[in-house]
């Protein structure tokens, strides 16, 4: 084979590669373990001993000018490439961008916040209880003994080892009083569980209890305590009504209702603590006595921002939030 055929036929391929694989492929061809090159460089050692010299230094110097010229391609073909890129991956800035969404505070924990800011500001403490209970507390304490017909009240959510997802957050006025002596007066804000769903009942709804104890306290205390917070929290002439009711741990005991844009609505039940409720947890009715409140916060947001549904504020569908931001 005649090396000067072989390395000017190699070169044109050279040129001609248009990809590095290409050319990866014409170094295999040439310069590879078969390649012709190679093989011609393993022909020198037949050939006539006086040739040797002339044929492998020839061989050798086209074996040189083929790396350098597949080299220099090779730099040449990887900065078409990164040029390519570049101009692919380009970003177009005049592309109007994808608009993204700035997240807000849930209404019912928008509510939460407020209930709490009204109350601290007030002289209130807020305090948490535990969201599963012992049948002492969510019930028996309040008043309400084993067999008692009111403690069906309550579609209840019972845990295997006979707890409860509480009901309402009554037990952790029965755990405060339990802890300190009066005076009290704390709130106490807090998820509780029923087996309930409709449009005005989810099974999973937030409550804030209220209960204060001191000397004195009468029911005029609780009436003014409950009219200045919905006149607070909503408006001046927010109009709002007691209706007699029945709690086992209050007597006498009331409802409240908040006029809505869709007729009286019930936002809470509330009453003066029972005797037998203070004496439980150890605290001298002939000495103390006090009001309690439960209110449904969710109730509070759905009429503070006309909700006709309350299923709709557990859905998380970020079309009804996006409302609230
Ligand atoms: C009680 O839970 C009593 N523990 C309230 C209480 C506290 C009375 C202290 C006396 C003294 P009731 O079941 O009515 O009461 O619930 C109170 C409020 O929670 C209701 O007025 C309503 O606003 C809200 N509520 C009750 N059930 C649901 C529900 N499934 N979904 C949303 N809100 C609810
Ligand atoms: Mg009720």
């Amino acid at each position: 084979m005649d090396i000067e055929l072989s390395l000017t036929e190699a070169l044109k391929s050279v040129e001609l590669a248009s990809s590095l694989a290409d050319l990866d492929g014409v170094r295999i061809q040439y310069l590879g373990n078969r390649g012709a090159i190679t093989q011609l460089l393993r022909s020198v050692g037949s050939l006539p001993k006086s040739e040797r010299p002339t044929a492998g230094a020839a061989i050798h110097r086209a074996k040189v000018r083929l790396e350098d010229a597949i080299h220099a391609r090779k730099e040449h073909l990887e900065f078409e490439e990164l040029q390519h890129s570049i101009s692919e991956d380009c970003i177009d800035v005049t592309l109007p961008g994808r608009k993204r969404f700035q997240g807000s505070l849930h209404p019912v924990t928008h509510a939460l916040t407020r209930i709490e800011a009204m109350f601290e500001a007030a002289g209130y403490d807020v305090v948490d209880g535990p969201e599963i209970e012992d049948d002492y507390h969510n019930i028996q304490a309040l008043n309400l003994p084993q067999d008692h017909p009111a403690r069906a009240m309550h579609d209840t959510f019972y845990l295997d080892d006979g707890r409860v997802l509480r009901t309402h957050t009554s037990p952790v006025q029965v755990r405060v009083m339990e802890s300190q002596p009066p005076p009290i007066r704390v709130i106490c804000p807090g998820r509780v569980y029923r087996r309930v769903s409709d449009q005005t009942h989810t099974p999973k709804f937030h409550q804030v209890e209220g209960l204060v104890i001191d000397r004195e306290i009468s029911f005029g205390d609780l009436k003014g305590t409950v009219i200045d917070f919905i006149h607070g929290f909503f408006q001046e002439d927010a109009q709002v009504r007691f209706r007699p009711s029945y709690f086992p741990f209050t007597e006498p005991s009331a409802e409240v209702d908040v006029m809505g844009t869709q007729g009286w609505r019930e936002v809470m039940g509330c009453g003066m603590v029972h005797p037998n409720v203070l004496s439980m947890s150890g605290i001298d009715p002939q000495e103390f006595s006090g009001f309690a409140f439960g209110f449904g916060a969710d109730r509070l947001a759905m009429l503070l921002y006309d909700i006709h549904d309350l299923r709709t504020l557990f859905e998380n569908d970020v079309r009804f939030l996006r409302q609230f931001g």
